[in-house]
């Protein structure tokens, strides 16, 4: 059997809590499929690599990530390394390794991975009920990376790259996962046309980029600032694919948690091609949240952002659709009330009680089942 190799960082505060739970998904494929060989390795990251070396990330760690056909990626920061100069904080470490792998198109969907968890939504049921959407944020560039310098062919392959990611998502994703819409697959770009000149830039190219390959694909395009707005308002207008910078795509996918009620559910995948093609993508795998340094230690960090960013890993990465779905499904049967059939295990962010480890078991125990029934070899 091929041998796959991954590389997990855990990073900092609840970091390592919710790798620990999605490590036991990788556990419970290795006992179940007899032909899935990962190889796991393990690096430091983030504040835990700056006080042991001094640097965020180190240039071993970068090197095994370039190695690799994955990385699975805690969160990183917290308030002890508050002081540290900006050029050596631990979120540092996280952009290194974007840069370093090219990983340059971030997907962070968002909706609700159970129908019951619409509740937790702090917005009226009628408004945030079927909201589905995948943003993909350009990951390599921007004010994040940008210097006044750069050139402008090499920004535009930039944003090229990214819109080749929108638009292959908006074919295969459409207006949603959980829609019978058969309307033309639709991208929201979202820019700041109106005053930035990158902002210009972004939609022209943008612009270009899908009237020459993707003439099917509807793009509308929505000023960022008004796109925050409607997405508290009315998120279903979204339903498809959101396009959007570097900045831009930080700010929005946080609101995303804002709708769903916690940042604990949404998962993030960063990758260095179009997924979906024949070969595996490369990819960094992380929850949207950061490390939440008001929750360590008291074992109430919701580990469902990382697991589902695992799920993305299996099928962006590993070419494993199928268990990528069994996954999902075994996250909804956990999260789930038990008066649709669910378990109703949930962490604090989520109204229930469970621990950070019941999730995960509940999780890894459901998955079991799920791919004994479905008979994955
Ligand atoms: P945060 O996302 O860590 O937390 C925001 C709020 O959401 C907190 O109340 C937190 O308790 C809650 N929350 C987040 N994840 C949760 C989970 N899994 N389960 C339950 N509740 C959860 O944002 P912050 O507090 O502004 O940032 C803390 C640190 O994380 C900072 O140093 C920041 O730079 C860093 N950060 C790292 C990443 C990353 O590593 N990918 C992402 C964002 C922020
Ligand atoms: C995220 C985080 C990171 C970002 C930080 C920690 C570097 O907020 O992944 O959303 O700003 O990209
Ligand atoms: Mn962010």
């Amino acid at each position: 059997a091929e041998i796959r190799k991954l590389l997990v960082l855990p990073g900092d505060h609840i970091g390592p809590e919710i790798i620990a739970e999605a490590l036991k998904i990788l556990a419970v494929l290795e006992e179940e499929l007899p032909n899935f060989k990962v190889q796991i390795s393990y690096g430091l990251i983030g504040g835990a690599s700056l006080d042991k070396t001094g640097s965020a990330i180190t240039d071993e760690v970068l090197e095994t990530a370039v190695a690799s056909d994955a990385v699975l990626l805690g969160s990183v920061g917290g308030p002890e390394w508050a002081h540290v100069p900006g050029a050596l904080s631990p979120e540092k470490g996280i952009l290194h390794l974007r840069q370093r792998l090219d990983a340059f198109a971030n997907i962070r969907p968002c909706r609700f991975y159970a129908s019951s968890l619409l509740n937790q939504s702090p917005l009226k049921p009628e408004i945030a009920a079927g909201v589905d959407f995948v943003l993909v944020r350009e990951n390599c560039g921007g004010a994040y990376f940008g210097t006044k310098t750069e050139f402008e062919d090499e920004a535009r392959t930039e944003v090229e790259r990214c819109a080749r990611v929108s638009a292959a998502l908006a074919r295969t994703f459409g207006r949603g996962k959980n829609t019978d819409d058969k309307s033309p697959a639709i991208v929201w770009n979202a820019d700041k046309a109106n005053v930035l000149a990158s902002g210009r830039f972004w939609r022209t190219v943008t612009h270009d980029i899908f009237e020459r390959e993707f003439p099917d694909i509807e793009l509308h395009d929505q000023l960022a600032d008004s796109m925050a707005m409607v997405m508290v308002k009315a998120p279903t207008k979204f339903n498809g694919v959101i396009h959007t910078d570097n900045t831009f795509g930080d700010i929005l996918s946080d609101i995303s948690g804002g709708i769903v009620g916690s940042l604990g559910v949404l998962p993030s995948a960063s990758v260095c091609g179009v997924p979906g093609s024949e070969k595996p993508v490369k990819g960094i795998y992380e929850a949207v949240h950061g490390s939440a340094p008001d929750i360590s230690g008291t074992g109430q960090a919701n580990p469902i952002a990382q697991i589902l960013s695992l799920a993305m890993l299996l099928r962006y990465s590993f070419s494993m659709p199928r268990q990528a779905d069994l996954l999902e499904d075994a996250v909804r049967k956990t999260l789930e009330v038990r008066e649709h059939g669910g378990l109703g295990i949930r962490t604090k962010d989520l109204g229930g009680s469970a621990s950070t480890q019941d999730v995960g078991d509940a999780v890894a125990f459901q998955f079991r089942t799920l791919l004994r029934s479905a008979d994955i070899k």
